[in-house]
């Protein structure tokens, strides 16, 4: 097969009213990516000049989150049906003497094999059009294809819930089509009495009628799943969470309770890494080798070194973290936040957009806001950058092997020098000089106290 022989068609522009929501249905999300982008990367698999994408309800949404070289926009201004969609992209079949491949948007987990084996099919018997099937135990609201005594297929009828079926074979809405055919036969499409809309299953009747060949390619009912509803939405990424789980216990990784993880499609995980139940990671996250991620551990978009202990229930956003760092329990690295080679961030220990040093240790009760704090530092428990005057946040920056006393109030801006120690309970808010002893707390007084009478 030559992918110069196949134009790709992503059929994208409808408005999803079955999801009742406000974002267009082919951007809703699938384990961190819009469902359209499922579909583009398992069509990038194949080396295709370019890519078709139909765009109409809120089509520069659309475009924004997909654009990219090898994607040519159609717009379909009134969403009249998948075959209108379909006819919106007329003028590319004019010269074209291949493969039309037509792939609805809201098919996301059909896989790279399954395209192949449809292309391969569709081209070894040279039919007008081959359509991809699946047998499902209920037909819901999925197009059933028909067919004759012979097992020949006919055609498709669209399903309601009055004459929804239980045992029965599906339109998946991936197809192969001759670009002859459609060139040709396009017009024949009417609008249908009902709904108004041009069916692009009504080409399948038209392929018969006029003695064309029709194919069918099944694949199992789990690559077939369309995304109408929040309910779909919810099972396909049951399906794709379980998959790609499985894959990373194969290449190496400990899942205590893969049923309770979540997962998302950027998240890559080093070898003998251990996910304990209720890791949520999510968005772009790359984790080293060796690292405990404890019950209730939630990432987004952050760097993990190797050997990386995150101890339960510890948020962590945007963040970098070096090797042998220990988090948490209950923790929260919120975004800027990067921790250095085997330091210790302990529990109710809040950073933000602060650098904390090798070695470095601020064991509990801590608020680290836009600091800089060296290596080798010990913050005692309680200790506060106090970052912002109420109109504008300033910086701490602690020298290395500084000793910070419990229940510490760091005035910013301020700094504190190399080897300085600092009195439990001092409102710092004068530099304090490199190896100096800074006390700045009422002194403690006894008296004698008066006797009763
Ligand atoms: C369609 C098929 C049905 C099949 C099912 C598989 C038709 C008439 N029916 O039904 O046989 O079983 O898919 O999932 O095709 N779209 C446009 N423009 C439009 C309308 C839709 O681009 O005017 C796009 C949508 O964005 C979507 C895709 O086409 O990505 C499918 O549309 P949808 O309305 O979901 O079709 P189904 O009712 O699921
Ligand atoms: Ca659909």
């Amino acid at each position: 097969m030559f992918e110069s022989d196949v134009l790709p068609v992503v059929l994208a522009a409808g408005k999803g009213t079955r999801m009742r929501s406000k974002l267009p249905k082919v951007l809703h999300k699938l384990l961190g990516w819009p469902l359209i982008s499922h579909v583009l990367t398992t069509l990038r698999h194949f080396r295709f000049n370019q890519i078709i994408t139909v765009v109409g309800y809120k089509a520069e949404d659309v475009k924004r989150h997909i654009e990219s070289r090898d994607i040519v926009f159609v717009e379909q201004r009134e969403q009249l049906g998948t075959g209108h969609a379909l006819m919106c992209c007329q003028g590319f079949l004019n010269h074209f003497e291949g493969t039309v491949l037509v792939l609805n948007g809201d098919v996301p987990l059909f896989r790279e094999e399954s395209l192949k084996r449809l292309l391969e099919t569709h081209i070894e018997t040279q039919a007008a059009v081959t359509l991809v099937t699946a047998k499902v135990k209920d037909s819901q609201e999925y197009g059933v294809v028909l067919r004759d005594r012979q097992g020949r297929i006919i055609g498709i009828a669209e399903i309601t819930d009055r004459n929804r079926m239980k045992a029965a074979e599906i339109n998946v809405g991936i197809y192969a089509f001759k670009a002859a055919f459609l060139r040709e036969n396009l017009k024949y499409l009417q609008r249908h009495p009902q709904k108004g809309e041009y069916y692009l299953t009504d080409l399948i009747k038209i392929a018969v009628e006029r003695g064309e060949l029709v194919g069918g390619c099944e694949v199992p009912f789990e690559e077939a799943i369309g995304i109408n509803t929040r309910k779909d939405l919810a099972l396909a990424t049951k399906v794709l969470e379980r998959h790609l789980v499985e894959r990373l216990m194969l290449e190496g990784i400990t899942i205590i309770d893969p049923e309770s993880v979540y997962i998302e499609m950027d998240v890559e995980i080093g070898l003998d890494s251990i996910l304990f139940p209720g890791v949520c990671l999510r968005g772009k996250v790359c984790l080293g080798e060796d690292c405990i991620l404890e019950p209730g551990v939630i990432i987004t978009d952050s760097e993990i070194g190797d050997k990386v202990h995150i101890k339960a229930y510890s948020v962590i956003a945007n963040s970098k973290i070096e090797d042998g760092v220990s988090i948490g329990p209950f923790a929260h690295l919120r975004p800027g936040a990067h921790i250095g080679e085997d330091a210790r961030i302990g529990n109710f220990v809040e950073v933000k957009k602060s650098y904390v040093g090798k070695g470095s240790k601020a064991s509990h009760l801590t608020y680290l806001g836009d600091a800089e704090v060296g290596s080798g530092v010990n913050i005692g428990a309680g200790t506060i950058t106090c970052n912002y005057d109420g109109r504008q946040k300033h910086k701490t920056i602690i020298g290395d092997k500084a000793f910070i006393g419990s229940n510490t109030a760091l005035v910013a801006p301020v700094k504190v020098g190399e080897n300085a120690l600092i009195g439990a309970g001092s409102v710092i808010t004068k530099d304090v000089p490199p190896n100096t002893l800074a006390i700045a707390r009422a002194r403690e007084v006894h008296k004698q106290k008066k006797r009763k009478a």
